[in-house]
């Protein structure tokens, strides 16, 4: 029974924890891709992404509501996924808000009416391409994005060709495609930065106390039992 109880805790306080994760970071099997993120504001987010490329070759992060069609052979199935395409090639540099409706009719990701990206930063060294970005948590037109306000997948596509850096249209297969191996869930962090300070280190802070509340409390119980 103790047992039992114990148990519950260890998983109810996993996952308090999955829930707060309003700073986070996630690699690769390979740890050549990451991704990492901060909530900044009630519903805005810094992003980060690290990502093999060099002067021809996009990189490519990914949100999407279901993990189908994430490896290279499946790809044709691929659909409603919110894509951020960049690449730099030391002249130009391009970072783009597209939206894949269905890979195997629209024959590439379209380019969203709406770019919900700011803060814009790109660079290119020693073959890494790592990009900075700000986006919000609920976009103000979701038609072409997915809202971060539930557990999403996150992806990646890396090191595929793309011919013009000047104005992007043709990008070619990527070498990589593949999902973290965690989802992103950042639906408590609108109500905590709502109530608290927008500094990471204060969402940071809430972010740890409440799985480590969720267990003491949960542990408690089971001594009591
Ligand atoms: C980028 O890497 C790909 C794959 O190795 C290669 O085919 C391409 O020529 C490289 N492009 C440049 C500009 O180095
Ligand atoms: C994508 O398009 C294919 C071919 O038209 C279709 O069979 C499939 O159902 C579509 N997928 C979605 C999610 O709309
Ligand atoms: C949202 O964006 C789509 C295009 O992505 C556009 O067709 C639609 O009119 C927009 N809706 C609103 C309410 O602005
Ligand atoms: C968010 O990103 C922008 C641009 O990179 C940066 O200026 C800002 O300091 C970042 N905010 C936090 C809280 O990290
Ligand atoms: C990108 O963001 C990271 C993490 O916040 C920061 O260390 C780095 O300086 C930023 N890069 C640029 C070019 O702003
Ligand atoms: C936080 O953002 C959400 C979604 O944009 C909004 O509904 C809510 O009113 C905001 N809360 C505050 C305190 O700004």
């Amino acid at each position: 029974m103790k047992i039992a109880i114990l148990k519950f805790a260890i998983l109810n306080s996993l996952f308090a924890f999955s829930l707060s994760q309003c700073t986070g970071r996630l690699r690769d099997e390979t740890e050549e891709i990451s991704i990492s993120w901060t909530v900044i504001s009630n519903n805005s987010v810094n992003f980060t992404f690290v990502a093999p490329a060099n002067t021809s070759e996009y990189a490519a992060v990914t949100f999407s509501n279901n993990n189908v069609g994430f490896t290279i052979d499946t790809t044709d199935m691929l659909a409603n996924v919110d894509i951020i395409i960049a690449g730099n090639n030391g002249m130009v540099y391009f970072v783009e808000d597209r939206w894949i409706s269905n890979v195997s009719v629209s024959g590439g990701p379209q380019f969203d009416v709406n770019q919900d990206l700011t803060n814009v930063r790109i660079s290119l060294n020693d073959g890494f391409l790592t990009v900075n970005f700000t986006r919000p948590i609920i976009s103000p037109n979701a038609t072409e994005d997915i809202n971060l306000d539930a557990c999403r997948y996150i992806g990646f596509a890396t090191e595929g060709e793309v011919e013009s850096f000047v104005s992007p249209a043709e990008f070619g297969g990527p070498r990589t495609i593949g999902l973290f191996g965690s989802q992103i869930c950042l639906q408590m962090c609108q109500f905590e930065a709502s109530t608290e300070p927008p500094t990471s280190t204060t969402n940071g802070a809430i972010g740890l106390m409440m799985p480590l509340v969720a267990f003491i409390i949960a542990a408690v119980l089971a001594i009591l039992q």
